[in-house]
């Protein structure tokens, strides 16, 4: 068996199509989408991460504003340009690219961001939304990964799902995510013993450990979905995931490339939960107040 490629670069510029024509007729009622990305510090590897989001806001139209602070900045501060963006009415979605310098406490800073501008996801209110299935924006990577297996066309409701990584950001949401269509979960981590023992049952294998060659082929089910969230630089230079990429796609049914897989839709996610923000804001104007509990994005079984 050669495996199917799940083509995230692809669908990443589909989806991009449309976010124009969405941003053409947000701006046809007068709302022009607008993302805040703030940058604490030059950690060379989020220079990178930002730059790409503000790219992919230029190319859909978006309105980007890159916050670059000192690495030295004070929490205090941080948290007065959150207000500021918060009240500011042309701002739809706010982001503070992590990690942060160790005197700045993350979850204070995440909490201070406004549930309505959370295009991130990592607001505990959006967090605790997956658990029910009412999140209003779904964290960008596994929203991502949920949209490349459905081009599949592969149901997960009863399939074995085997997440290897339990990180906020993404092993934990993509856990929740998919018990909410149903699938049957396991989450690995550090402390598993006996990972292969877990991974050999996955119809679907999503692996996000940040660990180069860590899954290889005697790992993997023979016609499993596996899907690749790893990004890592060899000394060679050379970008690779976390998957022996060559030998596992003799075994699989369909797999994600690095890069070209997950990567790309992890920002296009993010354009779409800020276009979703300018919507909800351009619906929330003739309305005295948001709808706390509308538009369940996961719908409940
Ligand atoms: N750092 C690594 N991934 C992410 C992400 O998805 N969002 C933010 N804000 N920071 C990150």
């Amino acid at each position: 068996m050669t495996a199917q490629i799940i083509d995230g670069k692809a669908l990443s510029r589909r989806l991009r199509v449309g976010f124009r024509e969405r941003v053409e007729r947000l701006k046809e009622r007068g709302v022009a989408p607008g993302l805040a990305v703030i940058l604490v510090g030059d950690n060379p590897a989020s220079r990178v991460y930002v730059g790409n989001k503000i790219k992919a806001c230029e190319e859909c139209g978006v309105r980007s504003l890159h916050v670059g602070l000192a690495v030295d900045v004070s929490e205090a501060e941080v948290l007065a340009t959150i207000q500021r963006l918060n009240d500011d009415g042309s701002i739809h979605g706010i982001l503070v690219q992590l990690p942060l310098p160790p005197h700045i406490q993350i979850a204070r800073v995440l909490e201070a961001i406004s549930v309505h501008k959370d295009v991130d996801g990592f607001h505990l209110y959006n967090v605790g939304a997956l658990v029910t299935g009412t999140s209003i924006f779904p964290p960008c990577t596994p929203y991502g990964v949920q949209l490349l297996l459905d081009t599949t066309g592969i149901d997960v409701a009863g399939k074995n799902v085997v997440v290897v990584g339990a990180s906020n950001i993404v092993g934990k949401p993509m856990g929740l995510m998919l018990l909410q269509r149903e699938a049957t979960v396991t989450i690995c981590h550090a402390r598993t013993r006996d990972l292969a023992q877990h991974t050999i049952l996955a119809d679907i294998l999503i692996v996000a450990a940040g660990k180069p060659g860590l899954i290889v082929p005697q790992m993997v089910k023979e016609g499993a979905i596996v899907i690749d969230v790893g990004i890592n630089r060899l000394p060679d230079g050379r970008i690779v995931g976390d998957v022996c990429f060559d030998e596992v796609k003799k075994k699989a049914a369909w797999i994600t490339p690095v890069p070209g897989g997950v990567g790309p839709m992890t920002v296009t996610m993010l354009i779409e939960n800020t276009l979703r923000s300018a919507e909800r804001a351009f619906k929330a104007a003739d309305e005295d107040e948001f709808q706390e509990w509308e538009a369940p994005i996961v719908k409940s079984p």
